[in-house]
C-alpha cells in the first residue's frame, strides 16, 4: 500500500553565497512492506529529502503527502511523533538514561497509551538486546548495540514509516548487516515502509528498491 508521495518537491537553502538548490522537483512514491535505499554522493540532497519526508521542514514547491494528505495541512510535529521513526548515523541516545528509559521516553513523546515499560522491553528484545542489559546506561553499550537501541526507540510507537539517514555509517560490516537485517524484517514481516539513506553498496544491495539522488535530482535506479 502506498503511504508516502513526493509530488515535485523542491527545496533551497539561502546562504551568503546565494541559493543552494538542494532538491529539484523530486517525485516518488513509497509503499509499506518495502525497503528503499536512497544513494548518491555527499551533498546531493539526501538528508534534505529526508527532513522533508519527516515533516521537519516544508518544500518551497510541491508537497509531501502521507496517506494522500498533504503534510502542509497536517500538524507536522504530531505526524512525525506518531507516524515516523527516525534513525541517524550518530545514535543520539540520551547518555544519562538507561536503554529501557531511552525507549520509554519516545513512547511518552508519542502519547503511547499502553504499558510503556512493557512495550519498551518488547522492542529491545526485538532488536536483540538482552534483558540483563535493559538497565545499563546507553553510553555503556557498543556502537552496534546503541544503534539497535536507537532502532527500538524509532519503532516503539509503531510508526508506519521508518527513515534512516546513514544508519550504518559508524558501524563495522557485521553490525551494519545486523541493522539492515532488522530494518528488512520490519518491512517484510511487520509491513513498515523503510527508507534507508546510505553510502554503503552492501546496504543498498539488500534493499528492495534503490533511488539515486544526483545534484538535487531524484530518480529510480
Ligand atoms: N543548513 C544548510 N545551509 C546551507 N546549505 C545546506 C544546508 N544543509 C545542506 N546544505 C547544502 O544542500 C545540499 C544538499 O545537502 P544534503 O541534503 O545534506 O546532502 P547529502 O545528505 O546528500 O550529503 C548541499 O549542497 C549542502 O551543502
Ligand atoms: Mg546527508
Amino acid at each position: 500500500m502506498k503511504i508516502l508521495d513526493l509530488n515535485g518537491i523542491s527545496y533551497d537553502y539561502t546562504t551568503k553565497a546565494g541559493k543552494v538548490h538542494a532538491l529539484k522537483e523530486a517525485t516518488a512514491s513509497f509503499e509499506t512492506g518495502v525497503v528503499y535505499a536512497i544513494v548518491g554522493r555527499s551533498g546531493s540532497g539526501k538528508s534534505t529529502l529526508m527532513s522533508l519526508m519527516a515533516g521537519l521542514d516544508v518544500p518551497r514547491d510541491g508537497d509531501v503527502r502521507y496517506r494522500g494528505e498533504s503534510l502542509l495541512s497536517m500538524d507536522r510535529d504530531r505526524y512525525r511523533r506518531e507516524h515516523v521513526g527516525m534513525i541517524f548515523q550518530s545514535y543520539y541516545l540520551l547518555p544519562q538514561l538507561t536503554a529501557v528509559e531511552n525507549v520509554e521516553l519516545s513512547l511518552e513523546l508519542a502519547n503511547y497509551r499502553g504499558n510503556k515499560r512493557a512495550r519498551a522491553e518488547e522492542m529491545l528484545t526485538l532488536v536483540g538486546i538482552r534483558r540483563e542489559q535493559f538497565r545499563k546506561r546507553s553510553t555503556q553499550f557498543s556502537g552496534g548495540e546503541q544503534q539497535r537501541i536507537a532502532v527500538a526507540r524509532a519503532i516503539a510507537a509503531d510508526p508506519e514509516l521508518i527513515l534512516a539517514d546513514e544508519p550504518t555509517g559508524n558501524l563495522d560490516n557485521e553490525n551494519s548487516m545486523n541493522i539492515v537485517e532488522i530494518l528488512t524484517e520490519l518491512a517484510h514481516r511487520y509491513g513498515k515502509c523503510v527508507i534507508i539513506i546510505t553510502h554503503a553498496a552492501e546496504v543498498a544491495e539488500r534493499a528492495d528498491r534503490v533511488l539515486r539522488m544526483d545534484d538535487g535530482y531524484l530518480r529510480a535506479e
